[in-house]
């Protein structure tokens, strides 16, 4: 009989989160009208009644790194798995499939005409590896930074579609293996559509890729937080080089021009440029009130 309990916070009905949850908010990027955190973690607060609402929870279900979603009923999840990656815009997809290694690190696709990119990696799921090949296959694997063993998914992926890794040679440890090392500090324009920014401050080898000047891939540097209706940084033990090296990267950050914030770690978001910029200064501000 398995160890994890129904968590007492749920709502009455199918859908449950159990007591693996780690507060990630995996669960609630995908399906925000379901899930709400409640005492630190998460919690079915409202049931799907639709069946595109069923559909999004057992997206939420598949990609939560701890297995902390269940549900009465898993009629249509073998289907559901198919969905993956799930399509942001364009040529920008979600991959789901969180990993435990990164405590639920959000990886994306971009599929490309002169080669797709992935950016950090899921959990390494066989059926997912095969919808991305359907899409063309994995040239490249951006790696945001390195904290924590969540190269080991990358690994993967690399060895199954024979892709080049890249990370900064700060960020680069022993074990992990990577084809090209970023030794830039600042930033690089690695071809028209993508531009690698140098922004030390998380780890002290950070970097994000600014995709097409729209779409920011901003690693575990940059993040929407609905819960305070702002841009946000991982701050006190979640920055774990130096917080005013972050706040300086943040303000080289503001001169680039992007819309949609698509983090490793916190929730997604498009904004207009204006309204991204104040939110920005924002950010900036309080990251000088903290230092
Ligand atoms: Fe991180």
């Amino acid at each position: 009989m398995s160890k994890k309990r129904r968590l007492s916070t749920n709502v009455a009905g199918d859908f449950y989160v159990n007591s693996a949850c780690i507060g990630c908010g995996v669960c609630r990027q995908l399906t925000p009208d379901v899930f709400s955190m409640v005492d630190g973690l998460f919690a079915v607060t409202q049931q799907p009644k639709e069946e595109w609402e069923k559909r999004n929870v057992f997206h939420a279900l598949l990609s939560c790194p701890t297995a902390a979603i269940n549900s009465a009923d898993k009629n249509g999840l073998t289907e559901v798995m198919h969905d993956f990656p799930l399509l942001i815009e364009k040529d920008v997809y979600y991959c789901g499939f969180t990993s435990g290694k990164s405590y639920g690190g959000h990886s994306y696709f971009i599929k490309h005409p002169e080669g797709n990119w992935l950016i950090d990696a899921s959990r390494f799921v066989p059926l997912l590896a095969k919808r991305l090949e359907e899409l063309g296959g994995v040239d490249i694997i951006f790696l945001t930074h390195n904290d924590d063993q969540e190269f080991l998914d990358a690994d993967l992926y690399a060895k199954r579609f024979g892709a080049k890794r890249i990370i900064h040679m700060k960020d680069k440890v022993p074990e992990l293996d990577a084809e090209h090392l970023v030794e830039e500090i600042h930033s690089m324009n690695w071809s028209e559509d993508f531009r690698i920014v140098v922004v030390p401050g998380h780890t002290e080898g950070h970097m994000v890729l600014l995709y097409k000047k729209k779409y920011l891939f901003s690693g575990d540097h940059l993040y929407w937080d609905s819960m305070k209706n702002s841009l946000s940084a991982p701050e006190g033990f979640y920055c774990f080089y130096s917080w005013s090296e972050q706040m300086n990267s943040m303000k080289s950050l503001m001169k680039e021009s992007f819309e949609w914030v698509l983090p490793r770690h916190g929730e997604r978001i498009q904004l207009a440029p204006k309204v991204r910029k104040e939110a920005m200064k924002r950010l900036i501000r309080h990251m000088e009130d903290t230092i």
